[in-house]
């Protein structure tokens, strides 16, 4: 018989995923866990089912689609309209396809020169300022925020605006009715930032986007607004908190410096494997029954993909507490998997690599400047990462 089990499951140590998963896997790589709200929901902890579920055409990603899992008080009570992360085919697929191709290998690499200057000023403006000082601040934060508003052409001087209510929408202190509050915000300031760019657009992706669809008629400005919210949102608080816990672990582990900067990809790969810092954005809902693993998902049932349980899994990642850069663990779950997989990957990685290796180059002798015991970690936030990363420097 399985017990049931509460979700979500504390981390107990600041690095990896919480130590219960792999007892869990174990035991059952299906398993039924109960929510905070009482309701009850699957949790998937071994990979190869992971994967295998999301790849179904019998689930769904729509957040007001009943038994969708309740991680989240409030969210059905936001507007979703163009949050294509909460979107199903066919709609998904087509607009998915409108954006796609602004995220290519081809086209994130030629940002690679103007994400370098990004670093580089960040790093001239942390050298220039007082001693220690708060990493998340001065360069884990502005190198993917300016990043995405110069790709998407959001002024970033707005940037205090954008970035204290996406904390409050991520925070799993915050009630229903600030998340909702922060999220109508934001949907009211992105939509007048459409607005503009639909009479005087710029040389910016939200202006190539309103044109694209103009071009086939199927401009929405509501649309439009939701796509431009999840790039906004999921493009800078995601990296801002994967650069933290990889200088972290960076700093703790210094062997792993040593391939920098050449092996620098294989090491970000590595460190999202092990931070894998979005652990259940990789829930669905069950729409049609169906068999997997031994488990029937029936019709209605929600379901979490624990995604840094499978990118822990030891049947596919020998070791996993460890890191380990020559691995080649590409086929983590950091970004998802299936029609959802993150869009901005190839973006995160390049944003990882050049922060990385330009900070452990021009300030060698980095260190904190506080025990990492006492560290300010996001236990409290859907998406991990960090609250505060002081530092210091000779
Ligand atoms: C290290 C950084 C990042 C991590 C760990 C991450 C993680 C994820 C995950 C796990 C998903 C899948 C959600 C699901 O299956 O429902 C996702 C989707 C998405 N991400 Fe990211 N992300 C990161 C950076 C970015 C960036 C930089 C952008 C934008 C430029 C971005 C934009 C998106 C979008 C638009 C989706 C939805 C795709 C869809 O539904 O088709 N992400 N991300």
């Amino acid at each position: 018989m399985t017990m049931s089990l509460e979700y979500p499951m504390p981390r107990s140590c600041p690095f990896g995923p919480p130590p219960q998963y792999a007892q869990v896997r174990q035991e059952a790589p299906i398993s039924r866990v109960t929510l905070r709200d009482g309701t009850r929901a699957w949790l998937i902890t071994g990979h190869a089912l992971a994967r295998e579920f999301l790849s179904s055409d019998r689930i769904s990603s729509d957040r007001l689609n009943p038994g969708f899992p309740q991680l989240v008080p409030g969210v059905a009570s936001v507007p979703l309209k163009g949050t294509l992360v909460a979107m199903d085919p066919p709609e998904h697929s087509r607009h998915r396809r409108m954006i796609t191709n602004e995220f290519t290998v081809k086209k994130v690499r030629r940002m690679r020169p103007e994400i370098q200057r990004i670093a580089d000023r960040a790093i001239d403006e942390l050298l220039a300022g007082p001693r220690p000082a708060d990493l998340v601040e001065a360069l884990s934060l502005p190198v993917p925020s300016l990043v995405i508003c110069e790709l998407l052409g959001v002024p970033y001087a707005d940037r205090g605006l954008f970035q204290g209510r996406t904390k409050v929408i991520l925070s799993r202190h915050s009630t229903v009715e600030q998340r909702r509050d922060a999220a109508i915000w934001l949907r009211r300031y992105v939509g007048e930032l459409v607005a503009g760019k639909e009479s005087a657009p710029g040389e910016d992706l939200l202006s190539r986007l309103i044109g694209k669809y103009r071009d086939i008629d199927a401009y929405d400005r509501e649309t439009l607004t939701g796509i431009g919210l999840l790039l906004l949102v999921g493009g800078h608080e995601t990296t801002a908190n994967m650069i933290s816990l990889s200088v972290v672990s960076l700093l703790e582990d210094p062997g792993l410096r040593a391939g920098l900067p050449e092996r620098a990809p294989q090491l970000v790969e590595e460190l999202l494997r092990f931070h894998s810092i979005v652990d259940n954005a990789t829930s669905r809902v069950v729409v049609e029954d169906f068999a997997l693993g031994g488990v029937t998902f029936r019709a209605g049932d929600g379901v979490i993909v624990a995604a840094a349980a499978a990118s822990h899994d030891p049947e596919v990642f020998a070791r996993p507490d460890r890191i380990d850069v020559e691995r080649g663990g590409r086929h983590h779950l950091a970004f998802g998997f299936g029609i959802h997989q993150c869009l901005g990957q190839n973006l995160a990685r390049l944003e990882l690599e050049i922060v990385l290796n330009t900070l452990f180059a021009r300030i060698p002798d980095l260190a904190l400047a506080e025990p990492v015991e006492r560290l300010p970690f996001k236990t409290d936030a859907l998406v991990y990462g960090m609250h505060r990363l002081p530092v210091t420097w000779p």
